[in-house]
């Protein structure tokens, strides 16, 4: 995250803007009770089941389940990174950003640096196509290949001249922009002096970020030799894994985005942009990653993936939908098309045209189809031992999908393709998982009397009414348990103890980015907006489990001590007071309106 904006910040900016006023401005909210009502604007429906509470500064959609801060709303709808939702708030708040420091960081890095340095060079780039001495080299590679001069300036193609020095020649030889021009990945270190341009004879390709900033190149030779294609390598500011190419120009082109395509080449995203298919864009010469997916649905929930028709696009697509199954979540549409033998999409899209192309695109595999198909090869599923095969294969499959409507399709399937009943197969089946959090926190208590966690309930109870934590003293002395989750309980309560009115938002936005964060989400969701009645209570009981977890600790160790050696005379004293205080805890825990739940009611 670059960690540019300084933390402090963000937790001030979170409890001076009102969420009920960032929303409003986007989507009319109704005053109903202590909240505000409106249709949600991330699924469709007819009555309201979007639900903001202005005291905890969160909203919640009880039809499709979402729900955050005020940042988190603003990613969401307008579809922001965010550190840029971070800016759009301050911006509507009237706050002013604490200047981007440019000072280098530790490893001397200074990105700014670079992006501009990359900006540079793909203005020499572009430079070169129109003016070197050699151009026409390039332009006829180009027009040769149907690329259109429209299209090559949006993409802003360019041209690496032969030659080994042009970079520096054109953008300066002084240590400062070698060195950038090093981190960059532009300029290659000889070992005894000097060096030379990774780029040269080639026609290249800038990659924008989703943010449009230059992060990288792609150049491809004009001729038969090899490497066909070069790319820019992991650089401070340029991730292979996580950048799109053509993602920049598609988002510019259609908001919002109506689906996207993801295909394999530079030259595909460029011809299909020519043709209009503006959705298409590509990894850049490597696997699809989670990184990407996860880049991708922020703009767009409907994801088609593109590959060859042969042997080796179908596993390509196979990896790809192992990839996609923790994404499938409600609302997100994974599907997949297969090019006919000999063609990519650039081929494809200039035999047939647009409305072909489109159509083609429109009836792609859906994911779940796929799926069963490929499956079915594998396992003769007309004998039983086939169909046993297919469930064992389907198994730790399904078991990535996310809870949700895709994920009870496919059990359904399943069973009719095995000729089961889905009841009877459901059990089988691994729970689901979900994207987030791929291993549960919570384990089973110790004794048989601790039926849930406390420490847990208690992270969810201060989540839910923050000003609670006023009422613990020394959080610090939870420190000693060694149960999930008492360090983010405590540090909790440590954070909480001098801001009485802070909100949930506020507590969620502090521990953005957080290992945590994704845990104290998923808290948050098991019990969103509940009324206040009835926390304080709860909470209390729960404190007291958590105190007589500590005394029976305490007790137990004393005890174990005095096995191997005589406790000296403080220690009885301690012990004593100790088994007092658990007595008196066993005869309040009877009031625990958690401990009635046993085996007989
Ligand atoms: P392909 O070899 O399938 O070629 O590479 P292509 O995209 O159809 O290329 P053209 O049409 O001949 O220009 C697909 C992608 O794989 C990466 C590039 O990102 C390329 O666009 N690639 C390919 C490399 O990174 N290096 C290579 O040597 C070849
Ligand atoms: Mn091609």
């Amino acid at each position: 995250m670059g960690g540019r904006i300084p933390r402090e910040f963000i937790d001030n900016l979170v409890q001076r803007v009102d969420i009920v006023d960032v929303i409003n401005a986007r989507v009319a909210l109704k005053k109903a009770g202590a909240n505000y009502m409106a249709c949600c604007p991330f699924h469709s429906e007819k009555t309201p089941s979007f639900t903001v509470s202005p005291s905890k500064q969160f909203y919640h959609c009880f039809g499709c389940g979402a729900h955050g801060t005020a940042i988190s709303f603003l990613m969401n709808y307008e579809r922001l990174e965010f550190i840029d939702a971070v800016k759009e708030l301050a911006r509507e708040a009237g706050v002013e950003l604490p200047r981007e420091s440019h000072t280098p960081r530790q490893d001397g890095v200074d990105p700014a640096a670079l992006y501009e340095l990359l900006e540079r060079c793909a203005v020499y780039y572009k430079r070169q196509l129109r003016e070197h001495p050699e151009r026409k080299r390039a332009v006829d590679y180009f027009k040769g290949r149907g690329v259109s001069g429209t299209i090559a300036a949006e993409f802003e193609l360019g041209y690496a001249p032969e030659g080994w020095d042009h970079l520096a020649a054109a953008l300066g030889r002084d240590t400062h922009t070698t060195q950038l021009l090093v981190q960059a990945g532009m300029w290659i270190l000889r070992e005894g002096k000097g060096g030379y341009d990774r780029f040269r004879e080639r026609v290249m390709f800038p990659i924008r970020d989703y943010r449009g900033r230059v992060v990288g190149f792609g150049g491809r030779v004009l001729d038969d030799s090899t490497p066909k294609y070069l790319n820019s390598p992991e650089t401070p500011v340029f991730h292979k894994g996580q950048e799109l190419y053509g993602l920049y120009q598609a988002r510019r082109a259609l908001n919002p985005l109506p689906r996207v395509l993801i295909v394999e080449g530079y030259m595909d995203v460029v011809a299909l942009h020519q043709h209009d298919v503006r959705y298409a864009v590509a990894t850049l010469g490597t696997a699809m990653t989670p990184h990407h997916l996860e880049r991708v649905l922020r703009y767009c929930r409907d994801v088609v993936f593109c590959f060859d028709g042969d042997r080796a696009g179908r596993q390509a697509a196979w990896r790809a939908l192992e990839n996609a199954l923790p994404y499938g979540r409600d609302g997100v549409r994974f599907s997949f098309v297969f090019l006919p033998e000999g063609e990519d999409p650039d081929s494809l899209v200039r035999r047939i045209g647009a409305t072909a192309f489109n159509a083609l695109v429109d009836k792609a595999t859906p994911l779940s189809t796929f799926f069963f198909e490929n499956l079915s090869l594998e396992a003769d599923i007309r004998s039983m031992d086939g169909q046993a095969r297919m469930v064992e294969r389907a198994r730790p499959l399904l078991a990535k999908l996310p809870e949700g409507a895709l994920r009870l399709m496919m059990l359904e399937r399943l069973a009719e393709w095995v000729k089961l009943d889905a009841h009877v197969l459901m059990p089988h089946l691994a729970a689901p998982a979900t994207v987030r959090h791929p291993k549960p926190a919570a384990r089973s208590m110790r004794g048989a009397h601790h039926v849930a966690s406390p420490v847990r309930r208690l992270i969810a109870l201060l989540l839910q009414q923050p000003a609670l934590a006023q009422q613990v003293a020394q959080p610090e002395r939870f420190g000693a348990l060694s149960e999930p989750g008492v360090r983010l309980l405590q540090q909790l309560l440590e954070f909480l103890n001098n801001k009485p009115h802070i909100t949930l938002a506020g507590i969620l936005e502090h521990w953005r980015g957080s290992e945590d964060y994704a845990h104290l989400l998923r808290i948050v969701e098991e019990d969103v907006l509940l009324p206040a009645a009835g926390l304080e209570t709860e909470f209390q009981a729960s404190v007291r489990r958590l105190e007589a977890w500590l005394i029976e600790q305490q007790v137990e160790q004393l005890l174990s001590k005095s096995r191997y050696s005589r406790l000296d005379e403080q220690e009885m004293v301690r012990l004593k007071d100790l088994l007092h205080r658990q007595h008196e805890q066993g005869v309040l825990s009877v009031e625990e309106p958690t401990s009635s739940k046993n085996a007989y009611n």
